[in-house]
């Protein structure tokens, strides 16, 4: 039977930091033993082999998943191309990053890849078929334009039409679905308590990056903002600090939201910051090590991420050639 498919990816435009990984990465790790996995390293201008490595140490395991390059893969950007002609302009308007963007910069300023964008990352979902996507938080809007170009697409070119030239007619994309975790699916930064921990934040305080030693853990956690209440609670909107780390330390510690709860119920944040610091530190210390060895074996990597490719291509040109018919090239 064929497997179900997951596809999800990073952007190595910075170092990977515990939004990423929690919000994404470590839930990668549980679903391909289940799916067919493709987890792409979205680079288009940076440095891949360190996020390849970083998935590896993660728990990514390329005797189950496929990890690879986006710009390995020149179909990403034909089929982009394709989906942009069935993509409304106000679409693309609609998009957050976009219109946070052009209002900073004005419109006139923004750049045209910034508006087209959301039509990559589509392709990079579609071209698999995949049934799921795991992503954090701020990505729905992302996927919920995913979903809806994928049914124009099919109403405008799938089903008789599609079989009128030749086709085997229905559906030419499957409509992907997110998989948004329960606890990380929305990390904070760790010096504002509002905006989402992010590589692009001018601050690396704000940030707990992979790769970071422990002194600057303990560092940045200790530094990290806090509220003036006694004892620590989850859920309480007044308090959205305490929530980020109570949530950070319940994943990292592997512990039940009740248990964490339990634990820190009547403790000062003096208590509380050295408790995360050293639960942060023995989760990501192993990852680190491998992390080390994995980037020590640069053929090692070049090999997996040719393979990774190479399923992908493999996978991706069943679309392609079903779109090119379809479409009436
Ligand atoms: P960034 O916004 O840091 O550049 P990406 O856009 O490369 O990160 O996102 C890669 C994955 O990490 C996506 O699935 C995204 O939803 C997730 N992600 C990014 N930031 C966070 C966060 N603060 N909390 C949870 N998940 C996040
Ligand atoms: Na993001």
């Amino acid at each position: 039977s064929v497997k179900k498919r997951v596809v999800s990816g990073v952007q190595p435009t910075g170092s990977v930091h515990l939004g990423n990984y929690l919000g994404a990465i470590k839930n990668w790790v549980a679903l391909q033993d289940t799916y067919e996995t493709l987890f792409i390293i979205v680079d288009h201008h940076a440095a891949t082999t360190d996020t390849a490595a970083l998935y590896l140490a993660c728990g990514i395991d390329v005797s189950k998943a496929s990890v690879f390059v986006q710009s390995h893969v020149p179909a990403h950007v034909e089929l982009m191309w394709l989906l942009c002609s069935s993509t409304p302009i106000g679409w693309l308007q609609k998009m957050i990053q976009f219109k946070e963007k052009s209002r900073k910069e004005g419109v006139e300023n923004a750049s045209v890849g910034l508006f087209t964008y959301p039509d990559l990352m589509t392709a990079d979902i579609l071209l698999y078929q995949s049934d799921f996507v795991p992503v954090g938080e701020d990505q729905k809007q992302h996927i919920e334009l995913a979903r809806e170009i994928a049914q124009r697409v099919n109403h405008l070119y799938g089903g008789k039409k599609w079989k009128k030239l030749g086709g085997r007619g229905g559906s030419l994309f499957k409509i992907p679905e997110p998989l948004i975790p329960q606890a990380g699916a929305r990390v904070m930064s760790l010096t504002d308590g509002l905006s989402k921990m992010s590589k692009s934040a001018p601050s690396d305080q704000s940030r707990i990056n992979l790769l970071d030693s422990k002194d600057l853990i303990v560092d940045k956690i200790k530094r990290c903002k806090t509220d003036s209440f006694a004892g620590l609670e989850f859920d309480n909107a007044e308090r959205p600090e305490c929530n980020n780390l109570l949530s950070i330390y319940q994943i990292v510690s592997g512990k039940k939201k009740e248990e964490v709860m339990e634990e820190c119920k009547d403790m000062s944040w003096g208590t509380f910051k050295p408790l995360l610091a050293d639960a942060l530190i023995e989760h990501l210390s192993p990852i680190q090590a491998r992390y080390q060895e994995i980037i020590a074996e640069p053929e090692y990597l070049d090999k997996i991420l040719s393979e990774g490719a190479d399923r992908a291509e493999e996978l991706g040109a069943v679309t392609m050639r079903n779109m090119y018919q379809a479409m009436g090239y």
